[in-house]
C-alpha cells in the first residue's frame, strides 16, 4: 500500500486500549476507519472521535458490516480485540474456549473473508494481528492465553507465508506489557512480569505504522523480547529455567500455589 490515506481500516476491539490507540493512529494518517467492539458505547466513542464508523459486536462477525460500512473494500484489517484469563488446565472448558474463539478462530474467520476478495483484486490487502510476546514466549499464570497467542502467531505466519508472493502484508504485533484494561486486570501477576516494563497503547500504534511503512512482519514494541526468543529456540532448558524462576516468584509473592493446583479451579 503507498498510502493509508482515505484506506479503508478495521479495528476489531477497537473501543479501548491497544485497539483504541491503533484506530487513532490510522485516522491519523487519513484513513477512513471503523471501530468494532463488544462494548457498543466505548466503539461509538472513538469512532466519534475519530469521525470513523462503528460496528459493535463480536469480532468475529465484523467483516460483512465493515465492508459495507467502508463502501465496499477493506484495505487494512486489525485482528486485535483479545481475551486474557488465568489457570493451567484447571481452567474450566468456556475459558479455554473463550480464548480459542477470541485470540484465534476471530481472526481465521476475518481471513476467510477478507483473503478471497484481497486475492481478486491482485493483493493490496494487510492483515494486522495484535498477538503479545506470549506468543513468542509465554505468560506465567495463563495457560489459555499462551496457548491461543501461539497459535494466533502461527495463523500470522502461515498467512504470511502462503500469501506474501501475491501482495498479501502481514504483521504480527508481540508487545510485553502495555498499560489498558488488559494489564490492570491481571492482578498480581501482571504488576510482577509486565508493569515494570509496560508502554503505553500508543507506542504499541507507532510500532506498528513504522512495521506497514517497513513492510515488516515482526513488530515487536519491547525489543528485548527478540533476544529472549532467540534465547526460547538456542538454548530451551535455559529459557524454561529462567521463566520457571519467575513463576516461583509468582508463588511467593501470591503466598499459595492456586494458579498451579488442579484442586483450584477458577
Ligand atoms: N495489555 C497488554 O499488556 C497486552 C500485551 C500484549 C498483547 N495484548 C493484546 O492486545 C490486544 C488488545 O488488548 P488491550 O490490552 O488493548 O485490552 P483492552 O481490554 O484494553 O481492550 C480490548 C478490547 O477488546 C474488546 N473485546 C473483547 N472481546 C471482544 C470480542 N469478542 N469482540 C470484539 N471486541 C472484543 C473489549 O471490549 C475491549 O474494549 C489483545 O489481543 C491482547 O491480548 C495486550
Amino acid at each position: 500500500m503507498e498510502t493509508l490515506r482515505e484506506a479503508g481500516v478495521v479495528v476489531t476491539g477497537g473501543g479501548g486500549g491497544i485497539g483504541a490507540a491503533l484506530a487513532r493512529r490510522f485516522a491519523a494518517e487519513g484513513a477512513r476507519v471503523v471501530v468494532n467492539d463488544l462494548d457498543a458505547d466505548k466503539a461509538a466513542a472513538v469512532a466519534a472521535e475519530i469521525g470513523g464508523s462503528a460496528v459493535p459486536g463480536d469480532a468475529s462477525g465484523v467483516v460483512g458490516p465493515a465492508r459495507e460500512a467502508l463502501g465496499g473494500r477493506v484495505d487494512v484489517f486489525c485482528a486485535n480485540a483479545g481475551v486474557a484469563s488465568e489457570g493451567g488446565p484447571e481452567a474450566p472448558d468456556d475459558v479455554w474456549d473463550a480464548s480459542w474463539d477470541v485470540n484465534v478462530k476471530a481472526h481465521v474467520r476475518a481471513a476467510r473473508e477478507l483473503v478471497p476478495g484481497w486475492l481478486e483484486d491482485g493483493g493490496g490487502g494487510r492483515f494486522i494481528s495484535t498477538v503479545s510476546a506470549a506468543g513468542l514466549l509465554t505468560m506465567v499464570g495463563s495457560a489459555p492465553y499462551s496457548v491461543t497467542k501461539h497459535a494466533a502467531y502461527a495463523f500470522a505466519e502461515w498467512l504470511s507465508v502462503t500469501y506474501r508472493h501475491r501482495g498479501i502484508s502481514v504483521h504480527a504485533v508481540c508487545p510485553q506489557g502495555v498499560r489498558t484494561d488488559m494489564l490492570r486486570a491481571t492482578g498480581p501477576t501482571g504488576e510482577l512480569v509486565l508493569a515494570p516494563t509496560a508502554i503505553e497503547p500508543e507506542a504499541v500504534a507507532d510500532a506498528v505504522l513504522d512495521a506497514v511503512a517497513a513492510d515488516r512482519f515482526l513488530v515487536l514494541p519491547h525489543p528485548e523480547t527478540a533476544g529472549q526468543y532467540a534465547v526460547r529456540a538456542a538454548e530451551p532448558d535455559r529459557w524454561l529455567g529462567s521463566m520457571n524462576r519467575l513463576q516461583q516468584k509468582l508463588e511467593q509473592t501470591l503466598g499459595t500455589d492456586a494458579k498451579t493446583d488442579p484442586e483450584v479451579a477458577r
